[in-house]
């Protein structure tokens, strides 16, 4: 049967009727890969794998809650959306509102979103309300905006979002026959991690898997709130999807991390983009860095035994490396490219140079 995204895969899951107008672009169904070079050099015996949400329609796993939001908004009769964003939440914003055929206003942090989530989310032909501040003064105006204008908000507070986020747990699940002992997301506002343990508990209370994992949240140290234990007036750091001083979900990302026996931990900059390198040199995995930001967490704790040898680690690449190629290249070797006149010889030579 064709795949037409995850709402009509998980329809007897989710808050929709027989009637409703399902607005999707095919997302969910993302790889599960299972990394070989890295952990081999690691010389540990662990199960490692990479959820690849990068893989979704716009390129995040925004897109699994974005299908849910627009799709409740357009059936609630709302003729435009809006979201405050670090980018990813925009370029869905942009595009689910682009099929459904209604508007949709972002209001991002000026100058401080990768080029391209920008881009996305002009070319859908959103209106784009840039604010000098950040996410978080961003929020704060969005969760007021529905008293004063006629627009559904469809950050993660709405609860649709997280219902279609839990499905990624679902299909883990699926996959592995269990839940893996352990689950590593970089962690901005806590709602992708609110809704795996949603996705989790739901399919362990169903019999679907027979454990839920030990949930484990990861962040940038200069917007590492729940590593202070309060919020953080002006985050910092280089993964600006995950440049966020003040999560929404901060109850419910402390109460599942206790409730699972997690935990959370913060990386630099410099350790992010290590990372994000390490695993597209060992891997072939292009991640953004805020993503890589949980398979440096699930590194070092494999490495300090935290997490011990015989585990099963999945970690979600929640973006793709392609929204962000500024920080790519910058980060690349600029001699590794070679400018040669179209000749056979010079490109002969360039190669054997290289060898
Ligand atoms: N990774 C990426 C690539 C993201 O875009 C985000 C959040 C996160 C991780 C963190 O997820 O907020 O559920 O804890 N991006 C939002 C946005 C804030 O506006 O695109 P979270």
């Amino acid at each position: 049967m064709r795949y037409t995204g995850l709402i009509e895969k998980y329809r007897d899951r989710l808050p929709v009727s027989e009637s409703t107008r399902i607005i999707s672009l095919g997302e969910g169904n993302t790889p599960l890969i299972k990394l070989e070079n890295i952990p081999k050099e690691l010389g540990k015996e662990v199960d490692l794998y990479v959820k690849y949400e990068g893989l979704n329609p716009t390129g995040s796993f925004k897109d699994r809650g974005m299908t849910m939001a627009v799709t409740k908004a357009v059936e609630s009769g709302s003729e435009a959306i809006i979201c405050a964003s670090t980018g990813n939440t925009s370029a869905a914003a942009a595009a689910y509102a682009a099929r459904a055929g209604i508007k949709a206003f972002v209001v991002i942090p000026q100058g401080k979103i990768a080029l391209g989530k920008l881009a996305q989310a002009m070319i859908h032909g959103s209106t784009i309300i840039q604010i000098k501040g950040n996410f978080d003064d961003g929020m704060k105006i969005v969760k007021e905006i529905s008293n004063h204008a006629p627009v559904s908000i469809v950050n993660s507070i709405n609860p649709f979002r997280l219902q279609g986020q839990k499905t990624a747990a679902f299909e883990i699940i699926e996959e592995l026959g269990s839940a893996p002992d352990y689950h590593s997301l970089p962690v901005g506002n806590a709602g992708n991690i609110t809704a795996h343990w949603m996705g989790y508990t739901e399919y362990h209370e169903i019999g679907k898997s027979d454990s839920k994992p030990t949930m484990l949240g990861y962040q940038a140290e200069g917007a590492a709130p729940f590593i202070k234990g309060s919020k953080v007036d002006n985050p910092e750091t280089i993964a600006t999807a995950i440049r966020i001083g003040n999560p929404q979900s901060w109850e419910q990302a402390l109460k599942l991390s206790k409730e699972s026996n997690g935990w959370f931990d913060a990386f630099t900059d410099k350790e992010i983009l290590a990372t994000q390198k390490m695993l597209t040199e060992k891997e072939g995995v292009f991640c953004e860095p805020a993503s890589a930001t949980s398979v440096a967490g699930a590194l070092r704790d494999i490495k300090l035994g935290k997490i011990p040898e015989g585990s099963s680690v999945v970690c979600t690449l929640t973006g793709h490396g392609l929204k962000d190629p500024d920080t790519a290249i910058a980060q690349c070797d600029q001699s590794a490219m070679i400018n040669v006149n179209p000749t056979l010889e010079e490109v002969k030579k360039a190669i054997l140079d290289h060898m």
